[in-house]
């Protein structure tokens, strides 16, 4: 029998097994409509990539800069995202439009800390893929970030257990709002489609 995902947590089960099986068809959907808007195939796909990311996160890091407690920020990577997009000799695109979930409730700020904390898992296995690729070449400052995988086992702690009922929903509301947030941004990469990472003239 299919088990119905809800906001809340099942009694006794850690809010991290929770956000993920709540957000688990969330975020194939994301790395299916990333793969469909740029990939990492090539440099000019990764170069995409790069401005997807940055565009997406650039709102939610103002988000966690005006609402969340330091604990609960993950180190910004737009900056390294940049960083990397100017190696490319690429532009670093405007941010998404606002992202805002309303009044933060509980649960709020961590929700959107997991989400881009645990993004870093993904990336890691990105990074390999692009140092494959690209032959070692293309600058990885934002897939290889130390900072980003030291804030993610340092808020492991603190997900690795079952928290309060809402707390359990405000962060899955938030995660779920993060999830559909890169989504939008993602799909609207796609329909933008190859022209949307052209190299700066030299
Ligand atoms: C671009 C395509 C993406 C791929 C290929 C990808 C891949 C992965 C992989 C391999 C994992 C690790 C699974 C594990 O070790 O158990 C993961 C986990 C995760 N990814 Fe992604 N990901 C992508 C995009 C994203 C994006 C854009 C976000 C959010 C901004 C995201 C958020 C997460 C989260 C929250 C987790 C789970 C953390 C946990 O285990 O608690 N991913 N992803």
């Amino acid at each position: 029998m299919a088990t119905a995902i809800t906001v809340s947590a099942a009694p006794g089960e850690s809010l991290r097994t929770h956000l993920r099986a709540a957000t688990m068809a969330a975020h194939d959907l994301l790395d299916h409509a990333m793969q469909t808007a740029s990939g990492w195939q090539t440099r000019d796909d990764y170069a995409r990539f790069l401005s997807l990311q940055h565009a997406a996160r650039a709102p939610l890091e103002s988000w966690l800069a005006a609402h969340a407690p330091a604990e609960l920020a993950p180190p910004p990577q737009t900056g390294l995202i940049a960083r990397d997009l100017v190696q490319l000799g690429m532009p670093v695109p405007p941010p998404a439009p606002l992202f805002t979930i309303g009044r933060p409730g509980p649960g709020a700020a961590l929700g959107m800390a997991w989400v881009l904390a645990g993004s870093a898992l993904g990336n890691k296995a990105i990074a390999k893929q692009v140092a494959r690729i690209g032959g070692g070449a293309w600058p990885t400052a934002f897939l290889g970030d130390d900072g980003a995988m030291a804030f993610w086992q340092d808020l492991r702690a603190r997900i690795e257990r079952p928290a309060a009922a809402s707390e359990a929903e405000g962060a899955t509301r938030a995660a779920e709002a993060v999830f559909a947030h890169f989504l939008g941004v993602a799909e609207l990469g796609a329909e933008l489609g190859a022209g949307t990472a052209e190299s700066v003239p030299a």
